[in-house]
């Protein structure tokens, strides 16, 4: 491939998944989250199996600072970032109302601040060389009242929309990418062991299942992905759904 794709998040669950495969098809990496541990331990074993060069960068993403260092590092011209993937994120009880406000504003700040300052820095370069690929991992919770996540995630699939629609025209995509409940740290960071968020089996997917799709819809220059047939189903049902059954299925789960 001879590309370099950033990934944030990319410390566990969908983003070592987005290394993994990406590394797999030839492309460079650059690998960001707070774990510098887990990332070294990532980058040496893409490195040995696949053969790309892997660079680690650590930063907390809400911290301003850390945060500057890897917009600067997107917006380098001179060494270009092909696919940038924003992926980080977290989950929050959905009490909003007891959620302590700092927790909610850095939650905020992760799911639209962070995308929306890395997708700027990163359009500058990619529209100068007339290609690019941004993917947005957002997710099902966008097309369902579900407290501030689903308002965060509706922010980043309309934003992905807008902008696929103005720049796939110049070369540069924009993929909103809509997993359903997926098994990765995400849940048991928020305290929920295996079982605990009362979502039937049949309605978790595989982190590699949901990377291998959403790659191949914004190959194809998508706007919004939504991995696996049953998510497409629901999604489509939760258009027309009632807002009173809309709002008793957002209410699952933790
Ligand atoms: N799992 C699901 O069911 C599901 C469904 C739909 C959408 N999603 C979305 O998928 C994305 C990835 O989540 P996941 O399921 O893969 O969960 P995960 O396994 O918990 O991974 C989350 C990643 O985000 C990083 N991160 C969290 N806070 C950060 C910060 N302040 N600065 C930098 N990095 C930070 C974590 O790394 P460090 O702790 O090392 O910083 C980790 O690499 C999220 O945007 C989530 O909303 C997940």
């Amino acid at each position: 491939m001879g590309k370099t794709a950033l990934i944030t998040g990319a410390s566990s669950g969908l983003g070592a998944e987005y290394a993994r495969q990406l590394a797999a098809f030839g492309a460079d990496l650059v690998l960001v989250a707070r774990d510098r541990g887990a990332l070294e331990q990532l980058a040496s074993r893409l490195r040995s199996t696949y053969g790309v060069q892997v660079e680690v960068l650590t930063a907390d993403l809400v911290k301003p600072r850390q945060r500057d260092k890897v917009v600067a590092r997107v917006a380098d011209a001179q060494r270009p970032i092909e696919i940038l993937v924003n992926n980080a994120g977290f989950g929050l009880p959905l009490a909003f109302e007891s959620n302590d406000i700092e927790d909610e504003v850095r939650h905020l700040q992760l799911h639209v601040e962070v995308p929306m300052r890395l997708t700027h820095a990163a359009l500058g370069a990619m529209l100068q060389r007339g290609h690019g690929r941004i993917v947005n991992v957002a997710s099902v919770a966008a097309f369902i009242p579900r407290s501030t996540y689903g308002a965060c995630k509706g922010w980043l699939v309309s934003f992905s929309r807008w902008a696929n629609g103005r720049y796939r025209p110049r070369g540069v995509t924009v993929t909103a990418v809509c997993p359903g409940y997926t098994h990765t740290s995400f849940h048991e960071r928020m305290g929920l062991g295996p079982g605990e968020e009362g979502v039937p089996d049949l309605m978790w997917l595989q982190a590699r299942d949901v990377v291998a799709e959403s790659l191949r819809d914004a190959a194809r220059g998508a706007a919004v992905s939504i991995p696996s047939w049953r998510y497409k189903v629901l999604v489509t049902l939760a258009r027309f759904a009632p807002p009173s059954l809309a709002a008793r299925i957002g209410e699952r789960g933790r």
